[in-house]
């Protein structure tokens, strides 16, 4: 990227927050949001990335409370078995615990993935949530730039590793589901298929935005492989809209300044903030439906060039180069089964 472009994405992000701003204050003024009702889940598990805070913290403290068995996956253990103290004693849900994941590191999902599986318990909710923001220009365990490494690749593995496990527990008529935290940022977007790595002038704007355009281009990828399969799992991207959380520490003063003084008024709080995604993890609405963008609880198009599929295809693609997962696209595209041992769309 060069200065110049840098400088126009920071301003595409600031402008595309303002817009959101504006929008939910028009909201709140003509009546505020009306919170969702969301059914009971008993005898349903979920995983939760970044349940430690903010939004991931509300939603797992919400899931908790619909009777879920909630595993928080976290980087952070001393914040994370705080967390769950405080979730079990408020929603006297004692089925809410830690799993240490560090999303920035393949190996630790790996390792997660593996301390789950273990357990030999189903999975009917995967919530991919964890997420860093303008973050300075740093680099994961293995190499890739932290946005991208982190928000989108380690969530890409991650979600392909719990995939058959996925598969396993959704049923006709009750789907297991996968529910993606993008974000509005992602219309402001741009994604180069041979720049995913953000080298030269480093953008924290534009890498972060990649990040969520990335993730939603996986969304609808992966939506269209479980579809080919028949497999009862659905994938849906879920926007929070602007949130009071700690996710702002990175940007630019003055708009921490803004969130310190109007916050309270101008952001949805971590609790609204979560219903969007608890919303598509659990309502009955979304049954088998799967490739859908949610944002205040509906249906929204996201940005035109997500829906292209060659762009789907070919990010999925190199996200398997970059992660080691196997890419049973051409296969599960023709109609194919993979051989047993590829038998579903992970990589171990
Ligand atoms: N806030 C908003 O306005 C907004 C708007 C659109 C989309 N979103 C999206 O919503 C999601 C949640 O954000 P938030 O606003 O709730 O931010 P937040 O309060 O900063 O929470 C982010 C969570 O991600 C976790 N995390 C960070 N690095 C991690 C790692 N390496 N491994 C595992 N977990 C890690 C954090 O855990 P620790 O702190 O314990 O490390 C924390 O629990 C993000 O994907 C974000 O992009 C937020
Ligand atoms: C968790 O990961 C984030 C993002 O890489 C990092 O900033 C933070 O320091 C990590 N937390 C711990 C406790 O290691």
């Amino acid at each position: 990227m060069s200065p110049l472009s840098a400088a126009r994405a920071a301003l595409r992000v600031y402008a595309m927050g303002a817009a959101v701003i504006l929008a939910q204050l028009l909201r709140r003024c003509l009546g505020g949001f009306a919170e969702p009702a969301f059914p009971h889940q008993a005898g349903r598990v979920a995983i939760v990335t970044g349940g430690t805070e903010g939004i991931g913290y509300a939603t797992c403290r919400r899931l908790a409370r619909l009777g879920m068995h909630v595993v928080l996956a976290g980087n952070d253990t001393a914040k994370a078995e705080g967390a769950v103290r405080s979730i079990k004693e408020e929603t006297l849900n004692d089925k809410v615990e830690f799993l240490y994941c560090d999303l920035a590191s393949l190996e630790s999902i790996r390792e997660f993935v593996h301390k789950f599986k273990k357990k030999k318990i189903p999975l009917h909710v995967l919530v991919n949530n964890a997420g860093v923001m303008m973050v300075p220009q740093r680099k994961t365990a293995d190499g890739f730039e932290e946005h991208f490494g982190l928000n989108y690749l380690g969530h890409f593995l991650l979600t392909n590793l719990l995939l058959d496990t996925l598969q396993e527990s959704g049923s006709p008529g009750r789907s297991a589901r996968v529910v993606t935290v993008s974000s509005a940022t992602h219309y402001v977007g741009e994604l180069d298929l041979d720049d995913l790595q953000s080298s030269g002038c480093y953008s924290p704007h534009g890498a972060y935005a990649r990040s969520k355009l990335a993730l939603v281009l996986f969304t609808y990828h992966l939506q269209r492989l479980l579809a080919a399969q028949g497999s009862h799992v659905t994938a849906n991207a879920a926007d929070p809209g602007v949130v009071d959380t700690g996710l702002y520490k990175h940007v630019f003063w003055g708009t921490r300044l803004v969130q310190k003084l109007l916050g309270w008024w101008l952001f949805k709080t971590p609790d609204e903030g979560a219903w969007t995604p608890v919303y598509t993890a659990v309502t009955p609405e979304l049954e088998g439906v799967g490739g859908r963008y949610l944002y205040n609880e509906k249906e929204t198009r996201s940005l035109a060039v997500t829906y292209d599929r060659d762009l789907q295809r070919e990010l999925w693609g190199r996200s398997c180069v970059m992660t080691g997962v196997l890419d049973v696209t051409p296969d599960i595209l023709a109609g194919r089964r993979p051989r047993r041992e590829e038998a579903t769309l992970e990589g171990v």
